[in-house]
């Protein structure tokens, strides 16, 4: 995760956070938690008692579908950014902070009722089509008027299918897709 990246994501978090967007703050990806980290430390220091939830399956990316076919992206497959949920623990102890609420599963097994009822802010960082899309279908209807959703790895070219998923998505949705370097921001009613 690059500067120019947090500190979008960072700010656009700070935004819902100020503005009293209602719900909580999703991460649907998070690794070994770099983001969650930061996501973490601006909720503490903006002493928001937001819940915060973070999903990943541990066990890697599921393979490919057609969609994330791309040779320049032929070092993503399926099994690869494999991490523990013991490692994402051992992280945010060791920065001394709260860690999430963690879901482990894959994003196409968890139920509604394994989401928040009511989202302000999601980070979407799971670089596969059918898992964006799983994701977007899980948060957009969760979204408060006002929430944003955030998706990575837009148009970069190593993962075609993050592009394509969220175009796919929204086509026929009342939004305004906008983007800043591989960051897909969208807004509920805007
Ligand atoms: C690029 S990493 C996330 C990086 C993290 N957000 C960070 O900032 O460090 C992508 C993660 O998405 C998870 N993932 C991708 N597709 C998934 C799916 N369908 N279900 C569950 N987890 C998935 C992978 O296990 C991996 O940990």
């Amino acid at each position: 995760m690059d500067r120019k990246r947090l500190e979008i994501i960072l700010s656009e978090l700070e935004k819902v956070i100020t503005e009293s967007i209602d719900g909580d703050i999703v991460e649907l990806g998070c690794y070994t938690g770099t983001t969650s980290l930061f996501i973490r430390r601006l909720l503490d220091s903006l002493k928001s008692d937001r819940s915060f939830h973070a999903y990943d399956s541990f066990a890697g990316l599921p393979a490919k579908t057609i969609e994330d076919a791309s040779v320049a992206g032929s070092d993503f497959k399926g099994g690869e950014l494999k991490a523990s949920k013991r490692d994402l623990v051992r992280n945010f102890k060791k920065a001394g902070l709260r860690p999430p609420i963690i879901h482990k599963a894959w994003f196409n097994e968890l139920k509604p009722y394994d989401l928040p009822d009511v989202i302000a802010f999601a980070f979407i960082d799971s670089d596969f089509y059918r898992s964006i899309i799983d994701s977007l279908n899980l948060v957009w209807p969760r979204l408060a008027q006002g929430g944003v959703v955030i998706v990575d790895d837009f148009m970069r070219s190593h993962l075609p299918g993050a592009t394509r998923a969220v175009n796919d998505f929204f086509r026929d949705k009342q939004v305004k897709v906008k983007h800043h370097g591989n960051l897909a921001l969208i807004y509920k009613n805007s």
